[in-house]
């Protein structure tokens, strides 16, 4: 058996999060610039069921047999075993590596699950399809995050633009023209399990208040796909704008996350939010080709450990 290499983007919400999670459209697109890689190779000589896998960026060396059951390698391969009906478990070498910060806001997790599936099903001669990829990665994802969406799985296993409600088929749409978006990392690690469980929290305690934003932020998600769709990409910086006000009243931003997006709102930006689970991670910011130097430079001056400047297209 030849090894087999499968790579993901990572990726960033454009609008809707969390709110996507109580059956509100979101906005997502793919981040070329940073991606996760994995690949498998036969272990030689190994025995039927070796597995050892190695994930330099996470630290991570060991055999799959000694992972608790329920850490998301381990669930990723038991569901596609599982899915497959593999009995006879050749002896192989995972190699995990890339780019993608880990509980960012930039789908790394996912990115993670649909990149092993690819390259273990294909390794194993049985490559799955799309729609079967994204079903057991949605699956792992509910580790991750509780109560997901589907949203991270979804854009990561198309690799393109999506305007995304759970539980319906993915819906891709046209981009009228390309736009700029600056991404800046707070580097402060913020499991998206952690936020999603503190908005259900807040939406129990305030059900009638929390609707009510969750409505508005869909309305803000439509809005936003007309304008992408006519080309007038510029209106979205408000968009943003707006979006990230209702992030705040969810609880789910922070002051870091607020300090970068306040640099780039004055460094030019047409408008600024948090990306993601929210509470650190990643903001994103709309720029244009004559400010986004300038929102980058102030992006990194107010404390982001990393930039990405990435074209929707
Ligand atoms: O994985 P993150 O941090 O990009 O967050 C995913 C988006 C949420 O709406 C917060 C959760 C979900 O499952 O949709």
């Amino acid at each position: 058996m030849p090894a087999f290499t499968a790579t993901s983007p990572g990726k960033i919400i454009l609008f809707g999060e969390h709110a996507v999670v109580y059956g509100r459209p979101a906005i997502a697109v793919p981040v070329q610039q940073v991606y996760v890689r994995v690949v498998v190779a036969p272990r030689i000589p190994g025995k039927a069921g070796d597995i050892v896998l190695q994930a330099p960026l996470v630290g991570m060396e060991t055999s799959l047999a000694s992972l608790p059951p329920e850490h998301p390698v381990a669930t990723t391969f038991r569901l596609l075993f599982e899915h497959l009906g593999v009995k006879q478990i050749p002896p192989m070498n995972i190699l995990i590596t890339g780019t993608i910060p880990v509980a960012a806001g930039l789908g790394s997790g996912a990115a993670v699950s649909v990149s092993l599936i690819r390259a273990v099903s294909g390794f194993l001669g049985r490559p799955l399809d799309n729609a079967a990829t994204n079903a057991l990665s949605f699956e792992v994802e509910k580790i991750h995050h509780g109560t997901p969406s589907g949203i991270d799985n979804t854009v990561i296993t198309y690799n393109q633009p999506v305007y995304f409600i759970k539980g319906r088929p993915i819906e891709t749409f046209h981009l009228a023209a390309p736009f700029k978006i600056l991404i800046g990392d707070t580097g402060i690690s913020s499991p998206t399990s952690i936020t999603v469980g503190g908005v259900r929290e807040r939406w129990n305690a305030e059900p009638d208040r929390f609707e009510a934003i969750f409505d508005q932020v869909g309305e803000i998600a439509q809005s936003a796909r007309r304008w992408i769709e006519s080309g007038q990409t510029d209106a979205l910086g408000s968009l943003m704008d707006e979006n990230q006000n209702l992030l705040e009243e969810m609880g789910v931003s922070s002051p870091e996350l607020e300090q970068l997006i306040r640099a780039a709102r004055a460094a030019g930006a047409l408008g600024a939010k948090l990306s993601g689970g929210g509470g650190g991670g990643n903001m994103i910011a709309l720029v244009t080709e004559d400010t986004a130097a300038q929102v980058q430079a102030a992006v990194e001056a107010a404390g982001a450990t990393q930039t990405i400047l990435t074209t929707v297209q």
